[in-house]
Parts: structure tokens; C-alpha cells; sequence
């Protein structure tokens, strides 16, 4: 067997696994589980639930990643025996499940990009939705689903080094850069601080008890972390010892949620500006790409331009999330069955593809996929890790945090949330959000 590839630097993991973690759950998710009606007390929960309970357990994923140097669906087993190979397939199945509708997604974010770039911003709300109705339907969502598969697929084929951490290098600067750009453009909008004010700032104290803000609030918090379902797993398998696996996870942590709020700050000054939040509270998983793109219509070529920019940040973060979410299964393929990383990165990618084209096809269905899979799903798996590494081989993650010297009272600190504070709290958020996800079913 090939020997396993490894990082070129540090800041090539550090970048790689912020890129998987910013991406369209920043600036699509955000925006419309904001708009959702939690206001501040959503980014609050939020902020916390990822400092508390999240930052503990992307340790321990990135541990038991770096602790087995093997893919999510053998780590489990190696750390613990056979009886834990259902813990690895959870971790296999999940990014499938998201990255089957994620590359969904991501079509309505090439088509968007294009149409902005060649043609016209719609002129009003009806237009904007006449248009998102023609890039979610039809054949032409599926070719963009296609196209963000394969363009995924080229990146993971040519490898961790060469593919993964080159993309991630200069696609999360360039994304940065580009955020910053709009989050200044956008503050000297009208609307602004009512923007921020209504969806960022605004405090409703009965909100912290809503179910639906408590259910948006973790699944934002996992899903835009990319957490508890292998990912991270498979990047730190990549990793050396030296790496202080708790400075890595907070730098992706910080990362990740500085780019939530800087896309919090784009969208809202645009939705408050132009009047669109009947729109937006409309919410449904369009809302982005109706609302935006009206509301830079009005602006003529300063809109287009930002339109412009905006959506292809927006296909940057996602290709650099989705060959994350492609390297798990590949990884898997490779470690299960000693595969050749094209042989595996073709498998999947065509399983990606027919498992997609129920999402591409309805968007209720889409809807359903992403809150099984991007949510409850999610933070199942999270709760798995905290105990897996908390409680079943908890020496692991001791020996491992000693053995690249990371500081003994941030050990000793996250050693006690990840078996004290993260589980429980994961678990009433898991029972929240599965009460809250039927109810809104059956209402
Ligand atoms: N974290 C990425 C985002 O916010 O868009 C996407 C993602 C990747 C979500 C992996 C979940 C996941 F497990």
C-alpha cells in the first residue's frame, strides 16, 4: 500500500479544514436560519454552542483522525474495536447524505454566478423568483449539479498536497479578501443598521426557549463547522504529530465564525435596504438567491458587480466545503478496500451524483435531506464523539494532547467539557431539534 500523504505546512491543514468549514453554511445557512425569527438570541446560542460544547469535540474528532492516521470508517475501529464500525459507517453515510444536496446547492450558485455575469439582476421579487423556479428545476439543475461534482471531483483526485490544500490556499485568502470587500460595501448601505439591528442585534428573551432558534442555533453551530461526521476525522488523518490539535481547532472555529457574521453583515444591510424581508422570512432554503439578487437589481452595475463577486465567494466556499465532503468517502474507499484514490473519487462522485437528483428534483425533499443529515444527523454524530473520546478511550485523547505538548490546563479544560458539558448539552439540543424537526413536519 501507498504510503499515507501528509499536509505541507500547518497552515495548509489549518486553511483546508476552515475551508470545509466555511462555505455555503456560512452565507446561505446563516442567512436564512437567522431570518428565521431568533434574532440575537440565535447568534448568541449559536456563538456559545460553538465555543462550549463544539470546540471540545472538534478536538476529539481531529484526535481520533490524527490518533488512527485512518479515514472515518476505520478510526472508530481502530481506537476501539469492531463493536465501533457502525460509528464509522454514521461518518461515511452522513457526508454522502450532505454532499449528495450540497452539490445541489451548489448548481444554484453557478447558475446564479453566470446569470449575473452575462445577463441581468432581476428587476423585481417576481422576476428573482420566476428565475430561481428556472435554475431549481429541470434539466438545468441538474447540469449544475454535474458540473460542481466533477470540479469537485478534479480537486480530490489530484490528491491531499496537490489538490485539497493548494485549492484551500488560495481559495480561503481570495474569500476572505472578498467578504471583506462586501461587509464595507454593504455598511454604507441605507438599511444598514437595521439590518444588523433586526436580524444580529435584536433581543427577544422568550427566543432562547423557542425550539426552532435552539434547533437552528446547533445545527448552524455543527453544520457550519463541518462537525461530527467524519470530516475532520479524514483532514487530520493527514496530520503529523507535532500539530497542537486545540490552537488548530480554534483557529477553524474562529475562522469559520468570523465568516458567518461577515456574511450576516452583507446579506441583512441588503435585505433591509431594499425592502425585502417578506422575502427573506419567507424562508425557504431560495431565500438567498431570490432575495440578494433583487435587491442588488436596484443597483444597477454596482449591483451587478456585487452580485457578481458575491456568488462567486459564495462557489469558492462551496468547492472548498464539497471536497470535504467527497475525501470521507474516498478516504473510506481507499483505506477499506485499498483502492486507488481515482477508482474511489469515481465511485463516489457517481454515488454523490444518483443519490442528488432526488434533492435537485423537488425542492421539499431537498429541505427534508438537509435537516435530517445537515442537522439531527449531525449533531448525533457530534454527541457520538464527545462520548466516544470523553468516555470510551478517553486515554486517547489524553496522550494524545500530552504527546504534542499542548498546555495542561487547556488538556485538563477540555477533557472536562468534552465529558461533563458536551454530551449533555448535546443531547437535550439533539432532543430539542428531533421534537422540533417532527413538529414542523406535521404542521
Ligand atoms: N461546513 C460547510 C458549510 O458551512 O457550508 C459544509 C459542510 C461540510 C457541512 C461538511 C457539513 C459538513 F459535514
Amino acid at each position: 500500500m501507498e504510503m499515507r500523504e501528509q499536509w505541507r505546512s500547518r497552515w495548509g491543514f489549518v486553511l483546508a479544514a476552515a475551508g470545509s468549514a466555511v462555505g455555503l453554511g456560512n452565507l446561505w445557512g446563516f442567512a436564512y436560519r437567522a431570518s428565521e425569527g431568533g434574532g440575537a438570541a440565535f447568534l448568541l446560542l449559536y456563538i456559545l454552542i460553538v465555543l462550549v460544547v463544539c470546540l471540545p469535540v472538534l478536538v476529539s474528532e481531529m484526535v481520533l483522525g490524527r490518533g488512527t492516521s485512518s479515514s472515518a470508517l476505520v478510526a472508530p475501529v481502530k481506537a476501539a474495536g469492531s463493536k465501533w464500525s457502525w460509528m464509522g459507517w454514521l461518518f461515511v453515510i452522513a457526508p454522502l447524505g450532505i454532499g449528495s444536496y450540497y452539490a445541489v446547492l451548489m448548481g444554484w450558485t453557478l447558475d446564479t454566478f453566470l446569470h449575473s455575469l452575462f445577463f441581468a439582476l432581476p428587476a423585481n421579487t417576481a422576476e428573482a423568483e420566476t428565475f430561481f423556479g428556472s435554475i431549481s428545476t429541470g434539466s438545468s439543475v441538474l447540469l449544475g449539479q454535474l458540473i460542481s461534482l466533477l470540479l469537485t471531483a478534479s480537486v480530490v483526485s489530484a490528491g491531499v498536497r496537490g489538490g485539497i490544500e493548494r485549492m484551500s490556499k488560495w481559495g480561503v485568502p481570495i474569500l476572505f479578501t472578498l467578504l471583506i470587500v462586501l461587509a464595507l460595501w454593504a455598511a454604507t448601505l441605507t438599511g444598514t443598521w437595521e439590518g444588523y439591528r433586526t436580524f444580529l442585534f435584536k433581543i427577544d428573551i422568550s427566543e432562547f426557549f423557542n425550539p426552532s432558534t435552539i434547533r437552528n442555533a446547533f445545527t448552524q453551530a455543527f453544520f457550519s463547522l463541518s462537525l461530527g461526521i467524519g470530516i475532520m476525522i479524514a483532514y487530520s488523518s493527514y496530520l503529523d504529530r507535532k500539530k497542537q490539535l486545540p490552537k488548530e481547532a480554534l483557529a477553524v472555529a474562529s475562522i469559520d465564525t468570523a465568516v458567518g457574521l461577515l456574511a450576516g453583515m452583507i446579506t441583512f444591510p441588503i435585505v433591509m435596504s431594499f425592502g425585502l424581508k417578506e422575502v427573506i422570512t419567507g424562508s425557504t432554503v431560495g431565500t438567498l438567491f431570490i432575495s440578494l439578487p433583487t435587491g442588488l437589481g436596484t443597483l444597477g452595475l454596482t449591483g451587478r458587480i456585487v452580485a457578481v463577486l458575491f456568488f462567486a465567494l459564495a462557489y469558492i466556499a462551496a468547492i472548498t466545503s464539497s471536497i470535504s465532503l467527497l475525501e470521507v468517502p474516498v478516504s473510506s474507499l481507499m483505506d477499506k478496500f485499498a483502492w486507488s484514490r481515482s477508482k474511489a473519487v469515481f465511485v463516489s462522485t457517481s454515488l454523490l451524483f444518483i443519490l442528488g437528483i432526488p434533492s435537485a428534483l423537488s425542492l421539499d425533499f431537498l429541505g427534508k435531506v438537509d435537516s435530517i443529515f445537515g442537522g439531527v444527523l449531525l449533531i448525533f454524530g457530534g454527541f457520538m464523539l464527545a462520548i466516544f473520546l470523553g468516555w470510551v478511550v478517553p486515554r486517547k485523547f489524553d496522550e494524545d494532547l500530552a504527546s504534542s505538548n499542548s498546555n495542561l490546563s487547556v488538556r485538563r479544560y477540555l477533557k472536562f467539557m468534552l465529558r461533563w458539558v458536551s454530551p449533555p448539552v448535546i443531547a437535550f439540543g439533539l432532543i430539542v431539534s428531533v421534537i422540533d424537526l417532527f413538529q414542523s413536519w406535521s404542521s
